[in-house]
């Protein structure tokens, strides 16, 4: 039984059968796979797109869908194993998956790291107890990696500008004041170098790079799908005949759990927002994010609101993309 944990599970082919269901979904098609059938969509951290999105792909399939958020209005969890329970968690994720698969025919799950070790939370935990325990198949809705979001995404670039292959892509890093997660840049880098793109990583020094996994995979999917992968900390050289600009804003690896050493190293890069000047370096490139975005910190008003900014079709291509993930799991044995 395959899960959708993770796009480096998938070959490019299998990623692509599943954006051209997508772009189906999104002219009109329909599909009933989910009649009679339930998805459990478990929320540890919030969300406005990943929720309703999935909510409404599984109704419009003829499912139910079942939101639970542990620690609010279901048990606090545990994952780790032959732990003593005696902090806040009530309930295993042993019993939890088990239960729930009794019940449901999907686990979907969000759960973000905790951001006190990195060690610890690049195991990615959670999903992975899920997927273990769990009889149904699991879907990643955001942990260390962002899949749905990838896939979203690779929609989004194929409808603006045909094939990605040998098309200059540019991760740019941009400011916030918090950390945040590093999932959605971890998946950025996933997607856009295993559909052979020119990749360029900008981000403001050596200790905002991403996990040395993903510079590895990226490197491998180079090998295997062609393109290119180039790190740089000069926002000009970054910039520079983009046909792609994606925004991410991360906290930086070795100052995990210790963001107060952080913060006056990240406010320093306050000038990495996307603005018209950086954009005007690119060859009339295109910009996105995955939102939720604080305007006039991660990327100005103008870059927004400009013709540019496909945003809000990636966001969309959430309900289509997700659509064809469970289709595809849910039909996998038949
Ligand atoms: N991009 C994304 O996953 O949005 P939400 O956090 O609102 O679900």
């Amino acid at each position: 039984m395959k899960d959708f944990i993770t796009t480096a599970d998938w070959k490019q082919n299998e990623l692509q059968q599943m954006i051209n269901r997508a772009n189906e979904f999104k002219s009109g098609a329909s599909s009933d796979v989910l009649k009679s059938k339930s998805v459990a969509l478990l929320f540890f951290n919030p969300s406005l797109r990943t929720r309703t999105s999935f909510e409404l792909g599984v109704w419009q399939m003829s499912g139910h869908a079942i939101v639970l958020e542990p620690g609010k209005s279901a048990w606090p969890l545990e994952f780790e194993l032959g732990t003593k329970m005696d902090g806040i968690a009530e309930e295993h994720v042993i019993e939890a998956a088990r239960v729930l698969s009794r019940y449901c025919d999907i686990i979907a799950i969000r759960s973000f790291p905790k951001f006190e070790d990195w060690k610890i939370d690049r195991q990615d935990q959670m999903i992975k107890a899920f997927a273990k325990y769990a009889s149904v198949p699991v879907i990643n809705m955001e942990t260390i990696t962002h899949p749905c979001q990838e896939l979203a995404h690779m929609q989004a670039i194929q409808e603006k500008i045909g094939k990605p292959q040998k098309k200059k892509y540019l991760l740019t890093w941009t400011y916030h004041p918090k950390p945040l997660n590093t999932a959605v840049a971890n998946s950025s880098l996933l997607i856009s170098t295993k559909f052979g793109m020119d990749v360029t990583l900008l981000c403001p020094n050596e200790s905002y790079l991403l996990d040395q996994r993903y510079l590895d995979i990226a490197k491998e999917n180079i090998e295997q799908y062609g393109g290119s992968f180039n790190i740089t900390h000069d926002i000009e050289e970054g910039y520079e005949n983009a046909d792609i600009v994606y925004a991410k804003s991360w906290g930086a690896l070795p100052y995990f759990g210790q963001w107060d050493q952080e913060k006056p190293i990240r406010d320093q890069y306050q000038h990495f927002i996307v603005d018209d000047d950086k954009m005007s370096l690119t060859n009339n490139g295109l910009f996105s994010h995955c939102l939720p975005l604080r305007r006039n910190i991660k990327a100005t008003d103008s870059v927004m609101d400009s013709a540019s900014c496909f945003a809000i079709d990636e966001a969309e291509n959430r309900l289509y993309v997700q659509k064809a993930i469970m289709e595809n799991l849910i039909t996998q044995d038949l």
